[in-house]
């Protein structure tokens, strides 16, 4: 039987709670690309038993900004309980970037990879298996939160991270001093990375359904055409 990965959810309006199709299986991968709030205090990606308030949280992802560097708080909430913290510094996050983040379910830890590098591993507390929730809150903007299906190739994860969004706008929950909520500040993060045209690369693993690639640019004022071709031949 053919098995359809999962949809991307694309800019997702924070606090966000989506529910994550066949819960988490050994192997499974969610990528979440995002931006950091200039100032942000802190954020958070929990994969969770439920959506309900009060769920328990197999994974509790926190970069924390409240002191110099930040860094990263990871724990489970069970029971109504937090559970023992698990912290490491630098974060990997600094206020106001562009991030990729990776979760992908091991059989015995979560492995995190943050901008393509391995970051930690999480030792499972709660069963992967239970978890069919990811919700995201806090001063951060997303612009997608992805899925991968286990397969035999290795995950081809985006980076360097790409920003793509407007500047920034903070939501009147998330007020910070001295810039009035709802009013654009000027973006500290440096432009995305820009590729020479034509630009050609090997797709990793290949095409297969669900699989989404995401290209963005700016056409040329004088452009007649476009063309983006999947061959394959390489
Ligand atoms: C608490 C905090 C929670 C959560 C938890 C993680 O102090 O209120 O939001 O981050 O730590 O251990």
């Amino acid at each position: 039987m053919a098995f359809y990965p999962q949809e991307p959810f694309y800019n997702p309006v924070i606090p966000f709670n989506g529910s994550i199709h066949g819960r988490l299986q050994e192997g499974k991968s969610i990528i979440i690309s995002g931006r950091v709030f200039p100032g942000a205090n802190r954020f958070h990606v929990n994969l969770q038993c439920g959506s309900a308030a009060g769920a328990d949280v197999a994974l509790h992802f926190n970069p924390r900004y409240d002191a110099s560097p930040g860094y990263v708080v990871t724990n489970t909430f069970q029971n109504s309980r937090w559970g023992q913290e698990e912290r490491k510094h630098p974060t990997p996050f600094p206020q106001g970037s562009c991030f990729n983040l990776m979760i992908q379910v091991g059989r015995d830890s979560f492995k995190i990879a943050t901008n393509g590098s391995h970051f930690m591993e999480f030792r499972h507390r709660i069963h992967f298996a239970a978890v069919d929730t990811i919700r995201v809150d806090g001063m951060v903007e997303i612009s997608s939160i992805a899925f991968q299906s286990p397969q035999p190739c290795t995950p081809q994860p985006a980076y360097p991270p790409q920003c793509a969004f407007p500047p920034h706008r903070y939501p009147p929950q998330y007020a910070v001093p001295g810039v009035p909520a709802g009013y654009p500040v000027p973006s500290p993060y440096p432009p995305p990375v820009v590729y020479t045209v034509p630009y050609k690369s090997v797709i990793n693993g290949g095409f297969y359904p669900g699989r989404t690639i995401t290209i963005q640019g700016v056409i040329n004022g004088a452009a007649k055409r476009l063309d983006t071709n999947k061959s394959g031949i390489v």
